[in-house]
């Protein structure tokens, strides 16, 4: 016992550190591992957008932005939402945050009070549950594997009459990681219904809004403007993860408090990053594209060669992502099944138990990786297979 035991933050010492992380670190260090693990696209960095971060460097863009973000920056989010999507943001109702990441986390501590429930459909990214809990918030976990992993309007219904006027927010992510399911304009508008007029905010995931295959994204906000946080950024769709430059869409009523949380936890976006985001979304607003195309191939190739080793695959629209079902012949134990295909065939997915409830007896894997990476991938998993029904 030492003095300061018992002294932390009760929310922080709640949480735990990212599983993902946690587990792909864990298998780092087997020789010759292929990761498909993280959430990361392969492709550089579009050309234009590198010089426009080199440039602005070259220009001393290094001092600190405008709390929100740099006007140009604002103006263009604008722009690409109204002109992709169709949405009408003002230019002070859009923050620049730190990766989509912040923008959750600002949204959440905008709205959330002690107590206050979110809805969460499951499978989930994990990061939700711990910036609830984070912020003070519990999470309701709603299952919608046996939707087709698409949440359903009444379900919220059902959530809703167990759990009442406590729940403060729901939020939605479209196109999902893990599953890579999206939803169609009916489901959106079916649950638009359900959520008017009821004193609950929409916070809406959308960061994968540019990697989709089969049909164009439809977010939320088209139907309930008013009640919704949008999420985006550049991190996806032009390869930016590491430049940290997200996006946060609200009216301005809700924009008014949500800028003094994000100026009071990061006083502002990094201004060369926003320099080289302004570039990414007016000179490449379809530069997710070529993307989308090489994405597409990749998804083919792991979906075949998965289910033809007898795993169950909800073929995904978008982002990148495979949510696969472990065979009923083989350890359906996540955990097990991803330790020991990666210490024995140095091949390494995450634990379907990761995203929360509805993902035990799977297995998510990244395929935003070269093809040849893929390939090998799917060599070795069908020998540890192979072995396994030996
Ligand atoms: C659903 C979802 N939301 C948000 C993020 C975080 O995005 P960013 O890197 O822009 O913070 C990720 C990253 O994997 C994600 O999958």
């Amino acid at each position: 016992m030492t003095l300061l035991d018992n002294r932390f933050n009760r929310n922080v010492h709640k949480i735990a550190t990212s599983a993902i992380r946690d587990f792909d670190q864990k298998v780092s260090s087997v020789e010759g591992i292929i990761k498909l693990t993280l959430g990361e696209p392969d492709f550089a960095t579009p050309e234009h957008v590198k010089q426009a971060g080199i440039e602005a460097i070259q220009n001393n863009r290094t001092t600190y932005a405008p709390t929100p973000g740099i006007p140009e920056l604002l103006q263009a989010a604008a722009r690409f939402m109204e002109n992709k999507y169709d949405l009408h943001y003002d230019q002070d109702e859009v923050i620049a945050t730190i990766g989509a990441t912040e923008a959750l986390s600002t949204a959440l501590q905008t709205v959330l009070n002690p107590g206050d429930k979110v809805l969460v459909p499951n499978p989930m990214f994990s990061l939700y549950e711990s910036m609830i809990l984070v912020n003070g918030g519990e999470p309701v976990h709603i299952n919608t594997a046996d939707n087709g992993f698409v949440l359903a309007p009444e379900m919220i219904e059902e959530a809703l009459e167990t759990h009442g006027e406590n729940v403060k927010a729901i939020i939605l992510n479209y196109p999902t990681n893990p599953t890579g399911v999206m939803w169609t304009e009916e489901d959106a508008k079916k649950i638009a219904d359900v959520l008017r007029g009821k004193p609950i905010f929409v916070i809406s995931d959308e960061i994968y809004s540019e990697l989709v295959f089969d049909r164009p994204h439809v977010s939320i906000a088209s139907y309930l403007r008013e009640q919704t946080f949008v999420i985006n950024g550049v991190s996806k769709s032009h390869s930016m993860t590491g430049w940290r430059i997200g996006l946060l869409f609200a009216p301005r009523q809700i924009m008014k408090e949500a800028v003094k949380v994000h100026q009071n936890m990061v006083t502002c976006a990094t201004t060369i990053s926003q320099v080289a985001a302004t570039e990414a979304l007016v000179n490449g607003a379809d530069d997710a594209v070529p993307m989308r195309v090489e994405y597409i191939k990749r998804r083919d190739f792991i979906y075949e060669s998965m289910t033809d080793l007898g795993f169950k695959i909800i073929k995904p629209s978008g982002a990148f992502y495979i949510f696969a079902e472990i065979p009923a012949d083989l350890d359906q134990d996540s955990f097990q099944f991803c330790l020991d295909l990666a210490l024995n065939n140095a091949v390494a997915f995450i634990p379907g138990n990761a995203f929360g409830i509805g993902g035990e007896n799977y297995v998510r894997l990244s395929y935003a990786a070269s093809m040849a990476n893929l390939q090998e991938a799917m060599t070795r998993l069908k020998q540890y297979v192979d072995t396994q029904r030996a």
